[in-house]
This record gives structure tokens, C-alpha cells and sequence, in this order.
């Protein structure tokens, strides 16, 4: 019997309306564009705002236009995965929550936390269960809404990220397409470089944390952007080593979009050509969990089915990987 691999069949995204230019940003922090542009690659970023609006009522949009997308009825999903960092509520997991927005109710759901690779690590997970042959319909969706815990007075960070979702269907296929490896790692001691420093168990929410600043993304971000291309690189070259692809053979990478300088440096040690590489930064900023689907998404009408991918992510953890991805349709009409 041929194997069964998990393909993905469709996709579709939510931006919220707000734009927070570098233009606006230049009124609320010391920065510049030009510094912005130069060191980041980010013109714009999608910030969600509205009272008690949070991860899963983008998660929930772009879940609604995937089902709506692909023509399937949300009774028939039958596991639901979200990756993020920003979840409604400490629990119960945002996975619930949407899959109660949008009508899920046949399926299992939770969410997987990984920091930027964790759109990557939740995909193979969601694989998995496919390739298993207990599961026809797996929805992921990475969803994460930044704006909640960045601090908009610190010039280090709030440059850098935005808010969205973008929600991915597997399907099993025995043809040759569909996820077809990963190598994934994580180093526990990268903690000291990018975390949040209070609201967990070890430092509960109090008067001191909060004026302490102390609910926001902490980064040393000269530390993690040398992990980022060392790790993000050499993981992206031993997946194309491993499977014996040579620069030609790759339509795309799709690289997680923290820094343009990064993704330059990862396509270069890759020996690919700008071209190779899909780039929307410009407009979206870093959305953590949605970078990756987000890219995809925005070039789906460029892909064909066979295309080779190589999706490559670093992140807090620190966690990093890549996956080697066959593209399963072509272009929709
Ligand atoms: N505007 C103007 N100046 C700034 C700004 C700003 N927004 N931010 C920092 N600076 C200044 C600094 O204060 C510093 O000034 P100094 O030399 O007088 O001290 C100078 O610019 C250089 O600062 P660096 O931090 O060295 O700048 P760098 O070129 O490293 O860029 C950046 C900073 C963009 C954060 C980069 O290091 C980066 O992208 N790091 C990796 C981010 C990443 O990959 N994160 C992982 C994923 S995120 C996640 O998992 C949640």
C-alpha cells in the first residue's frame, strides 16, 4: 500500500483593517524610517484593535474563509490545532474557542505553543494524525494578535511585529506530495534572550509586575538575530542535503519574516536567488505563528503542485526547524 502523506489543500488568511505605518510609529517612539526600512524590511503592519477583541476572532475569519474556500462543512473537521503565543485566556485554549466560533464540533482541539516555529511544529503534529489514517480533515491555523504584548513605548520591539491569522487544511494523499520531512530542534537556554517575564507561574500578574513593565516581550534582539540566521541557515541547508535538493530543485523558501536582513542571509547560505524567496514583511511585520501560512497565502497563485518548499523557522525557546514541503494543487481558477 502507498504511504499516506498529509497535503495540504487549501488556505486562506485574516488581516484586521487598523495599519500601523512607520510613519505613525516615528510620532509615538525616537525611531525612523529609514532605520526601520534598513535594519527591518517593515514598511506596515495589520494591528487588531476593538474592546475585547483577541487571537480568536482572527483565527476565527480566516478558519470561516478556509471551510467556505475548500467547500466543506465545519462538522467535518476532525482535529483542530492553533499555534500562538497570544491565546485569548490563560485556558482554555484558543483552539476551543474558534472551533466554537466557527462550528467545529466534531473534532478535537488544542493549541501548541513554540514561539515562531511554532506554526512549523504544529503542521508536522497535524501530519501526523493524518498520516496515521485515523484523520481526514486537519485544520491548523497560526494566529496571533502581537499588539497584546508588545510594549509601545520600547523602540527595540514595537517596530517589529503585527497581528493576523492564517489557517492551513490537510487532506491525505498517496501521491508525492505533501509534507515530506522536517528536522526540528530547541535549546531551553535560549530563554534568557526572548521571553516575557511575568504573568506565568513563576512570576503571577501583580501591581509590581505591571508597573514593572514586565507583560511584554522582553528580546535582546542583536543575540537572537545571530541564533536566528545561524540555526534558521543550517537547518534549512541538512533538509535540502538530506533529501538530495540542489538549489535548482527549490520553488520557494518560505521563510519566517523577523527581519529582511535574516531571510537574505538564510536564502543566501542556501544558494538561492531573491527570486527563490517568498517576502512579505514589507506589509505584515513579524506575526509570529502567522508569518509562514501568511506567505503561502499571499503566493499561492504562483504555485504549482510538485513545487518543492522548504519552510524555515526560528523563534523564542529558542526553537527552530525546517520542512520540506511538496505544494499538492495548482493555481485556483
Ligand atoms: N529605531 C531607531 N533606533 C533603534 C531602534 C528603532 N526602532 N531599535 C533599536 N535602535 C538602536 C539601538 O538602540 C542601538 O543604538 P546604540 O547603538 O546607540 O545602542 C542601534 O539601534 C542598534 O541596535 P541593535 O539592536 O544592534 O540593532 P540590530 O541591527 O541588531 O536590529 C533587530 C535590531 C531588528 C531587533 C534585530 O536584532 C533582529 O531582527 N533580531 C532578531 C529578531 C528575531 O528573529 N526574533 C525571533 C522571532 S520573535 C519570537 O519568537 C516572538
Amino acid at each position: 500500500m502507498s504511504k499516506i502523506r498529509a497535503a495540504i489543500t487549501a488556505i486562506e488568511s485574516h488581516l484586521p483593517d487598523y495599519v500601523l505605518t512607520n510613519d505613525i510609529l516615528e510620532q509615538m517612539v525616537d525611531t525612523s524610517e529609514e532605520w526601520i526600512t534598513t535594519r527591518t524590511g517593515i514598511k506596515t503592519r495589520h494591528i487588531l484593535r476593538g474592546e475585547g477583541k483577541g487571537t480568536s476572532d482572527m483565527g476565527a475569519e480566516a478558519v470561516k474563509g478556509l471551510l467556505e474556500k475548500r467547500g466543506i462543512k465545519p462538522e467535518e473537521v476532525d482535529l483542530f490545532l492553533c499555534s500562538t503565543v497570544t491565546p485569548d485566556m490563560k485556558f482554555p485554549a484558543t483552539a476551543n474557542i474558534i472551533s466554537d466560533k466557527t462550528g467545529i464540533k466534531n473534532a478535537f482541539s488544542y493549541d501548541i505553543n513554540a514561539a515562531c516555529s511554532g506554526f512549523l511544529y504544529t503542521l508536522v503534529t497535524a501530519a501526523m494524525f493524518i498520516e496515521s489514517g485515523k484523520y481526514r480533515k486537519v485544520v491548523v491555523v497560526g494566529a496571533d494578535k502581537m499588539s497584546s504584548i508588545i510594549d509601545y513605548t520600547d523602540r527595540q520591539t514595537c517596530v517589529l511585529f503585527g497581528d493576523g491569522a492564517s489557517a492551513v487544511l490537510l487532506e491525505p494523499t498517496t501521491e508525492d506530495v505533501g509534507v515530506m520531512d522536517h528536522i526540528f530542534q530547541s535549546d531551553g537556554s535560549g530563554m534568557i534572550h526572548l521571553h516575557m517575564k511575568a504573568g506565568g507561574s513563576v512570576k503571577p500578574p501583580s501591581h509590581e509586575t505591571v508597573d514593572a513593565r514586565e507583560h511584554y516581550v522582553y528580546q535582546e534582539g542583536k543575540a537572537v538575530f545571530k541564533f536566528a540566521v545561524a540555526n534558521m541557515a543550517d537547518v534549512s541547508v541538512d533538509i535540502m542535503k538530506r533529501n538530495n535538493l540542489s538549489s535548482d530543485d527549490i520553488s520557494f523558501l518560505v521563510p519566517h519574516q523577523a527581519n529582511m536582513r535574516i531571510i537574505e542571509a538564510v536564502g543566501k547560505r542556501m544558494c538561492l536567488d531573491k527570486s527563490q524567496i517568498m517576502i512579505n514583511i514589507q506589509r505584515y511585520g513579524n506575526t509570529t505563528n502567522a508569518t509562514i501560512p501568511l506567505c503561502l497565502w499571499d503566493y499561492e497563485n504562483q504555485l504549482k503542485k510538485g513545487d518543492n518548499l522548504i519552510l524555515s523557522a526560528f523563534g523564542g525557546g529558542f526553537t527552530w526547524g525546517a520542512i520540506w514541503l511538496k505544494w499538492a494543487y495548482d493555481p485556483p481558477a
